[in-house]
């Protein structure tokens, strides 16, 4: 069976390694051996033997009648929308990485493949090497999925638990980062939360059936933690998390993406450095954890090869995936309730004219304190901050 590549990136190249290193193993699992015969790409690779099979026209691949799967590692919604439409319109199988085109395009594009009797498959988009993906689609189908709670962006973690274990400041952490090569191209996505933003709209799309926009999920990133934060975590016994959310409400989820200060006890605690880690509450499972390497080029590449053996294994059906493109309207986020830390230049008395049921936190601070309030709605603390105004120098919710 014959496969094109898409995108001869860090992604890419990794696939056509597996498939080179792993050939016999994979050919028995797939039942068939599988050969790549054409990558599509930009750039031409010299001496490299990839660049026999270098094409810079998609419609090379798309019009091939001997490639049956096709492999799209390119990342952002265009041109990869485009592309992986034709090629399912052609009749191809297609599997990505892609979770920008699967968070924008994936109802619609699953839809097409079952018009088309194919698949279109998307485990590596979330948890890199973590076979989340399939997890919820294929094995906790008798459950509903109550929670589901993620450390999903490696990056993020890694920093947090840099800051954490060395008292570093941000900018330092995001510098480290990037020098290991963590970071995307543009290190807004990871800080700000909006790689894990369309991660936990994928998963919550797969476990609601319906479309989760993305643009609907209030996402916070964790550019405004600072090391005295990270101080204060430390007097409370606990850790500042990046976690991207969804918890059931009566026919709908809360979605949030936002830092977290997390307890010794939350199953997430001790999930350190660029490992991923999802944990999802069925009403009939109960708990359970997927823990694992959450990015780079292999792990992220071999989710990218199990979706090959999949397709190569229904190679004449679509296998059905629950996932429509009726919008689902989320939560009122501003009706969710937490308890919340704060760090405020007010005094005490201002503090406590103003929350009730209040903990002060002593991290040894001067000119400023800190303290955890009751748990309180989204609403309620936004009126409460709004009364101190400027004076609050933080605030992060307790998971
Ligand atoms: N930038 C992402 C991360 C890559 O750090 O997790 C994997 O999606």
């Amino acid at each position: 069976m014959n496969v094109a590549v898409m995108g001869y990136g860090t992604i890419g190249s990794g696939v056509v390694e597996i498939l080179r290193v792993n050939a016999d193993i994979i050919a028995k699992r797939a039942g068939v051996p599988l050969k790549v015969t054409k990558v599509l790409d930009l750039r031409d690779f010299g001496d490299d033997p990839i660049s026999s099979l270098i094409v810079h026209d998609y419609k090379e691949i798309a019009d091939d009648p001997d490639i049956d799967i096709v492999v799209e590692t390119m990342g952002g919604v265009e041109p990869a929308y485009t592309f992986v439409k034709a090629m399912l319109e052609s009749g191809k199988h297609v599997t990505t990485s892609n979770k920008a085109l699967v968070a924008d395009k994936g109802a619609e594009l699953i839809r097409i493949a079952r018009e088309h009797e194919v698949n279109f498959l998307f485990e590596a988009s979330v948890g890199g090497g973590i076979p989340i993906i399939r997890v919820l689609d294929k094995c906790l189908t008798g459950d509903v999925v109550e929670e589901i709670t993620g450390i999903v962006n490696g990056t993020t973690n890694f920093m947090m638990t840099k800051m954490t274990d060395e008292g570093s400041e941000f900018d330092d952490v995001l510098k480290e980062a990037q020098s290991l090569g963590y970071a995307e191209k543009d290190p807004t996505a990871d800080i700000e939360g909006h790689d894990a933003c369309r991660k936990i709209a994928i998963l919550t799309s797969l476990v609601s059936g319906a479309q989760v926009d993305y643009q609907d999920i209030p996402t916070e990133g964790i550019s405004h933690i600072s090391a005295t934060d990270i101080k204060y975590a430390a007097a409370m016994g606990r850790k500042i998390k990046l976690l991207a959310s969804s918890k059931v409400s009566g026919d709908t989820y809360y979605c949030r993406v936002a830092p977290y200060l997390l307890p010794p006890e939350h199953p997430l605690f001790n999930v350190e450095g660029v490992f991923n880690a999802v944990f999802v509450r069925g009403n009939m499972l109960g708990d359970s954890m997927y823990y694992g390497s959450g990015a780079g080029k292999l792990p992220t590449a071999s989710a990218v090869v199990g979706d090959i053996v999949e397709m190569a294994k229904h190679v004449h059906m679509n296998v059905y995936l629950e996932w429509h493109e009726e919008k689902l309207t989320l939560a009122d986020p501003k009706a969710q309730s937490f308890r919340n830390f704060v760090r405020t230049s007010a005094d005490r008395s201002e503090i406590e004219s103003i929350f009730s049921d209040l903990q002060f936190v002593d991290a040894g601070i001067s000119g400023e304190t800190g303290f955890v309030t009751a748990e309180l709605t989204e609403s309620e603390m936004d009126e409460k901050l709004g009364k101190l105004g400027d004076k609050v120098l933080s605030r992060i919710r307790l998971g």
